[in-house]
């Protein structure tokens, strides 16, 4: 990485598995104090044991950031007992596909509380913070990354609240970036295609069936391909600015 994290800390939501996980991992590889956030605490407490055999400093934060108070005291006990804040990355989200005629509401309400509210509840609690962290050493630059998706760009059909909490993850990054852009806090929008994580699980079993078919045959990404991407982006140096990732699996054509 061209930047070392060291002497930064770094907050992952949704890092109990898939991206979230291995991004913490990166992040804390590459010498950021890292803060892990999502409601299954037992896997955060095995993600934190062995990112602290490594010798990194892992604060295990269990969290429902559905819940406003509960993201903004994420963010607080952050800065609070690993000292700042330099890099969010907003990445815990859930994907609950199926046709719109007749989708249980529940899962629409799902979406919309987790990868749009939830998003901004963090995102709000830490702005002052990155600003800080952006106007003092070790780097003067903060950072960011919100994890969109494919399903941000391009919609389709049995997609449609996916699509809807997506597309506006990617248009609240790029409005956020040009408003924090001339003060050193960098946001970026990172969207994925289809990574093998627990994404799928919550799908209804007909549903699921139908996107299994979909990438039948197909090898999809790794949650540490994106993980590398996001490394990527938040080591670099404080003049360059990765505004948008598109990852693809090679054989992904839509
Ligand atoms: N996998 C893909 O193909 C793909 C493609 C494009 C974009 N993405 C995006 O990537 C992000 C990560 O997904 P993933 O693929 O890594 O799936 P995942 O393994 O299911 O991870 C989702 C994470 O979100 C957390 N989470 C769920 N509800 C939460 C809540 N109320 N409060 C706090 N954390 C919560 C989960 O932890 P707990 O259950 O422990 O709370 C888990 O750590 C999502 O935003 C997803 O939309 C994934």
């Amino acid at each position: 990485m061209a930047d070392s994290l060291e002497g930064t800390v770094a907050l992952v939501t949704g890092a109990s598995s898939g991206i979230g996980e291995a991004t913490a991992e990166a992040l804390a590889d590459a010498g950021a104090a890292v803060a892990v956030a999502a409601r299954r605490v037992d896997r955060l407490d095995a993600l934190a044991g062995r990112l602290r055999d490594r010798g990194s400093t892992v604060l295990v934060i269990e969290t429902d950031i559905t819940e406003q108070d509960q993201a903004e005291t994420a963010v607080e006990r952050t800065v609070a007992e690993l000292g700042r804040l330099d890099t969010l990355v907003n990445n815990a989200g859930v994907m609950l596909l199926g046709p719109a005629q007749g989708a249980p509401l529940e899962e629409w309400q799902r979406m919309v509380d987790l990868n749009v509210l939830g998003l901004l509840y963090c995102a709000h609690a830490a702005i002052p913070h990155l600003l800080r962290a952006a106007e003092s050493a070790p780097r003067n630059v903060a950072d960011m990354v919100n994890i969109s998706s494919v399903a941000g760009r391009v919609a389709r059909a049995g997609s449609g609240v996916y699509n809807l909490t997506k597309f506006g993850v990617t248009a609240f990054s790029e409005s956020l970036r040009q408003e924090l852009a001339t003060r050193h806090v960098r946001v970026s929008v990172v969207e994925p295609g289809a990574v093998a994580t627990e994404l799928t699980n919550h799908l209804r079993p007909e549903v699921r069936e139908q996107s299994a078919k979909r990438f039948e045959g197909m090898e999809k990404l790794e949650a540490e391909d994106i993980a590398d991407a996001i490394g990527y982006v938040v080591t670099r140096p404080r003049r360059v600015a990765i505004n948008e990732v598109l990852v693809r699996p090679t054989e992904q054509d839509a």
